[in-house]
């Protein structure tokens, strides 16, 4: 049995579908021996440490920091663990989403770990425009596509299924729990971990108006005398602490905007920005870049899993019998998915393999 595959290994979250776009999601937390380097465990129970923390021989690490690998042998370990979970399938046909900024080696290196791990097939997409198709749009649209992780945002413009750019920009959710860590400090001489400052801003978070009033329980130490302390916290405290990361990201998304050739600025500002990603996921963040760019945002439901369900979309149109084990596809997700869907008009009973499953939103 062929099955096929998506992977995401994001900063905050590894990320696998299947070809129905059902979504798995674990942390990308690993627990490494300190001595041997050996993963002692990975995911939600790794997650439940504190960062940066040492206990017994283990400490905790983010192995896909800024979309790069943290260490080549613990990425290879965590791919096979995730891999392994795919198993006994006979056959892996696997599509990565990777960062715009990859280099070729990167790549090359990630293909023989996904060979390693025992995935037949592999080949690779960019990530922001695997976000785009899982927000439900066609390949062929012109649209900014802007993906909001926690460490990174990628964002590529798109034109009738031509990539005019992809770029990625170091600035991501965490910059936002890091603003919220930095404000309780300052106002309230208390030290909280960044898990409880993410907590925060995911319930209590705006940058636009309109947030239900609410108060949650955090923890955390006064700075003066090291004492753990609880305190409730509500959504008027946070008002105003996101200004500085808003700010740079909606600079990055501008500068992007403004070098779109004049020619094709009607056409593209027609969809305009279609938001994806956890990141996207903050109270009022659509409505404010859109005040501030002045051009129409859209974020889908589950911003979150874009990127998972797009990867989906993207296998059952390509074309089963092509082979494109170590290739990068980017560039001609266009072509494959018109000749699917000119495919799909002239001949209803299409093999399994080229079954064009629309139904993930
Ligand atoms: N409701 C929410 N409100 C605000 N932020 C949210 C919400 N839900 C998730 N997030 C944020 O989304 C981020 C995780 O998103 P995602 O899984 O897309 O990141 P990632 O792919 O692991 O990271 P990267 O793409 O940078 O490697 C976290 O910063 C998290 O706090
Ligand atoms: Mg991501």
């Amino acid at each position: 049995m062929l099955v096929k595959i998506g992977l995401d290994l994001g900063y905050a979250n590894i990320t696998l579908s299947n070809a129905s776009a059902d979504i798995y999601r674990e942390p990308s937390v690993a627990i490494v021996d300190k001595n041997t380097r050996r993963i002692l465990s990975i995911g939600a129970r790794a997650a439940l440490k504190n960062e940066g923390e040492e206990f017994e021989n283990g400490v905790m690490i983010r192995p896909f920091k800024n979309g790069l690998l943290y260490s080549s042998d613990l990425t290879a370990e965590i791919v096979k663990n995730v891999i392994d979970a795919v198993k006994p399938a006979e056959k892996i046909r696997c599509l990565i989403a990777l960062p715009s900024d990859f280099l070729p080696k990167q790549e090359a290196e990630m293909f023989s770990m996904l060979s390693a791990a025992g995935v037949s097939e592999y080949f690779s997409v960019k990530r922001s425009v695997a976000a785009l198709i899982g927000a439900g749009y066609s390949p062929l649209i012109s649209a900014i596509s802007v993906n909001i992780g926690a460490s990174s945002t990628e964002i590529a413009v798109l034109h009738k299924g031509e990539i005019l750019t992809s770029v990625r920009e170091s600035i991501g959710g965490e910059d936002f729990d890091k603003a919220i860590k930095q404000h309780i400090l300052e106002q309230g001489d208390m030290n909280v971990s960044l898990l409880v400052a993410r907590t925060i801003k995911e319930h209590l978070g705006a940058v636009w108006q309109g947030r239900e009033s609410e108060s949650i329980d955090i923890e955390g130490t006064l700075s003066l005398t090291g004492s753990r302390v609880k305190m409730s916290i509500s959504t008027e405290d946070v008002v105003g602490v996101f200004e500085k990361p808003l700010k740079n990201l909606i600079l990055s998304v501008a500068n992007v905007v403004k070098k779109i050739p004049i020619e094709y600025v009607n056409e593209i500002f027609e969809n305009g920005v279609v938001l994806t990603g956890g990141g996207a996921e903050l109270y009022g963040l659509d409505t404010m870049m859109s005040k501030v760019l002045g051009i129409s945002v859209t974020k889908p439901h589950n911003a979150i899993d874009s990127v998972a369900k797009g990867l989906s979309r993207i296998h059952n149109f390509l074309p089963s019998k092509k082979k494109l084990t170590g290739k990068n596809i980017t560039s001609q997700i266009a072509k494959f998915y018109e000749n699917a869907h000119s495919k799909q008009d002239t001949n209803t009973s299409a093999s399994s393999d080229d079954d064009v499953k629309f139904d993930i939103n």
